[in-house]
């Protein structure tokens, strides 16, 4: 591993790039590999088996292309499969998590609303993070069915959009609910829409942020931050020919930048 490869990113599809732009933020001078494995996108409904086979697959391929550190930027990925690469692959792993501590600390009511991927909700890791800082809160949890798929067709800034997420956030704000914990990557795409339909002293969490700050203090206690003094390359791959991520980036995050298919 050398300092000047690269950070590599994955999800099942254009999720990721909302933990993609956070990192880019603070980290200006890093190369970056983006996976997108938008031809078997939603991982959220299924096996467990079936995400590590998938995600180990992507892992192969990053370190192929000279990733450093590997940023599994889906939670449903995360949940299923980041105890076995870490256990198998020698790089570092950085996983998302659903921001309940902060949630936890911060709601007035006690009530938290949880908004995830079935494989997320089903996950060790959320159960833990459950039980260890929200023994003492009402959670209303619920699984965004068809949000990864709107997110995936760039469809989050409409009335469709705004309807699917008022199915899941309506009950949280009515269920009392001051906190809104975004346990998925690609839910960061409809926050517009989640503020037109809450109050504005509801908390929406999307970990993104800290995601990328935990990524930089990794790279930084192993010695893996690039010596750069410039802006370094960013390459995307995606598993479907259909220019979704292209048009993603150019819309969401302002970047015209070619997309290799793989
Ligand atoms: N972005 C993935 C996550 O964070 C999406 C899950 C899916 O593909 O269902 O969980």
């Amino acid at each position: 591993m050398n300092n000047n490869d690269a950070i590599g990113i994955f999800d099942s599809g254009v999720g990721g790039l909302t933990v993609w732009s956070e990192i880019k933020k603070i980290l200006p001078n890093e190369s970056t590999v983006y996976y997108a494995d938008s031809k078997n996108c939603p991982y959220g409904s299924k096996s467990k088996e079936e995400v590590i086979q998938l995600s180990e697959k992507i892992v192969q391929l990053l370190i192929h292309k000279g990733a450093k550190i590997i940023v599994v930027a889906c939670n449903t990925a995360t949940a299923a499969a980041i105890d076995y690469l870490r256990a198998k692959y020698p790089l570092p792993f950085i996983g998302m998590e659903p921001a309940v501590k902060p949630a936890a600390l911060h709601t007035q009511t006690g009530t938290i609303g949880i908004l995830a991927t079935e494989g997320t909700i089903n996950g060790r890791l959320y159960k833990e993070t459950r039980d260890r800082y929200a023994a003492k809160c009402n959670l209303i949890v619920k699984v965004g069915k068809g949000l990864v798929e709107l997110a995936e067709e760039g469809d989050s800034y409409s009335e469709k959009a705004l309807e699917a997420v008022k199915k899941y956030i309506k009950p949280m704000i009515d269920g009392n609910a001051d906190q809104i914990v975004l346990g998925c990557t690609h839910y960061p795409y409809f926050i517009d829409e989640i503020r037109k339909i809450i109050p504005k002293t509801v908390i929406i969490h999307n970990p993104a942020p800290a995601v990328a700050r935990q990524t930089k203090n990794v790279m930084k206690s192993s010695g893996l931050l690039s010596q750069a003094a410039s802006k370094r390359d960013d390459i995307f791959y995606s598993t479907t020919n259909d220019g979704k991520l292209k048009f993603i980036l150019k819309t969401n995050f302002h970047i015209d930048a070619q997309v290799l298919f793989v």
